[in-house]
């Protein structure tokens, strides 16, 4: 049977780059998969105008035109990469899969993204150890309060199991690396302390050292592929509940990080010192990284234990790594430089 699956975010870095990693495979499972991609702006319809599928032009905090859009596009599977933290969104989307589904008595999906920043001890989850076959969904309803993306996962399982949708939820670690969509290529989660260093001709890490979860853009892209691949061949997979898939290739530690960006950012003239700062008080990061203190701090300080099980279960082997990613962070410095159009003095 035919599927029509729609991508939403499919201008930004993770959804533009499973776009372009999807019109890839034109055998095997995915020949049966029509593909449509949403995307919020004119200037985002043309560039994706030549890729030879469906682009939608679609506001989804809009739910009338979400429904619309759904409906029109007979859509039984969505991938959605446009939010992790507005369950509004999600909810749209969900329920007009519900209708769909009511329409031709067939199954449909909704598979999320998450992040994973809301499960660090520093955002409030309980420390130690957790495997994605653990019971998220009910510590996640525990700890709910306030937490945007912790809210938006309940309301994707919830309003699935209200529509009849099944629905998964890939939990999303920093990601990084070159993206391969039309649009965007750039992740936030690095470049984010690589601008603040260029600014402040210094690179400053916390006095704490954060352990946080990686991915690199392609591994996470080779994860969607075989969630979707699973749902193409009817197989069964965790979903519900359940059906949470950490998408966590490794850890990095960051004031490895930290020191590598400072190495290659001296070498380039862009910093004055080739070590890192200490930042004199999370106020003074928040001010250079341009978000809040609180976030500044877990962006800089968190660590994550989480533990693949599900995604590993349906073939996931990522295969980059730590020492992968820190030999490549000066291609994450070239990718800011040329985004911001920094010439470096030769
Ligand atoms: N990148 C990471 O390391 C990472 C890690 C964990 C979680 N996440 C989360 O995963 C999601 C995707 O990340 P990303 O890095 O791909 O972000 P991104 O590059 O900003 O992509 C998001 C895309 O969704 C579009 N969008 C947002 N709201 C929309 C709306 N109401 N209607 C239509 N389109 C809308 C944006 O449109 P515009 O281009 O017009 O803004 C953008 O193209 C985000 O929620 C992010 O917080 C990302």
């Amino acid at each position: 049977m035919d599927r029509n699956l729609l991508i939403t975010g499919a201008a930004g870095y993770i959804g533009g780059s499973i776009l372009a990693d999807f019109i890839t495979r034109t055998t095997g499972p995915f020949s049966r998969a029509n593909i449509s991609a949403a995307v919020r702006s004119e200037a985002q319809v043309e560039s994706l105008a030549n890729l030879g599928i469906n682009v939608v032009l679609v506001d989804l905090s809009d739910e009338a035109s979400v429904t619309e859009v759904v409906l029109r596009n007979e859509i039984d599977i969505v991938l959605h990469t446009a939010s992790s933290h507005d369950p509004n969104v999600a909810s749209y989307l969900i329920k007009a899969l519900g209708q769909r589904r009511k329409a031709t008595g067939n199954e449909t999906f909704f598979v999320h993204t998450s992040g994973s920043t809301a499960f660090a001890p520093e955002a409030g989850w309980p420390s130690g150890e957790m495997k994605d076959t653990d019971p998220i969904f009910e510590t996640e309803k525990q700890l709910a309060a306030n937490h945007p993306i912790r809210l938006t996962d309940i309301q994707v399982i919830e309003e699935g199991k209200t529509q009849g949708v099944t629905t998964l939820i890939v939990v999303a670690p920093a990601v990084y690396g070159r993206g391969t969509g039309q649009c965007k290529n750039m992740s936030i989660a690095f470049p984010i302390f690589i601008r603040s260093s260029i600014k402040d001709k210094l690179v400053h890490q916390f006095d704490k050292n954060g352990n946080p979860a990686a991915v690199h853009i392609s591994d996470m892209t080779a994860l969607y592929g075989l969630l979707v691949e699973k749902i193409l061949q009817e197989e069964a997979i965790p979903n519900g509940e359940k059906g949470y898939y950490f998408a966590v290739a490794h850890k990095v530690y960051c004031w490895d990080l930290m020191q590598g960006f400072a190495e290659r950012l001296h070498l380039l003239g862009l910093v004055a010192e080739p070590k890192t700062r200490t930042w004199p008080s999370d106020e003074m990061a928040a001010e250079s990284l341009g978000v809040p203190p609180f976030i500044a701090r877990v962006m800089g300080t968190h660590s994550t234990e989480l533990v693949p099980v599900n995604a590993y279960e349906v073939g996931w082997r990522p295969h980059w790594n730590e020492k992968m990613l820190l030999e490549s962070l000066g291609q994450e410095i070239q990718d800011v430089l040329e985004v911001d159009n920094i010439k470096v003095a030769s």
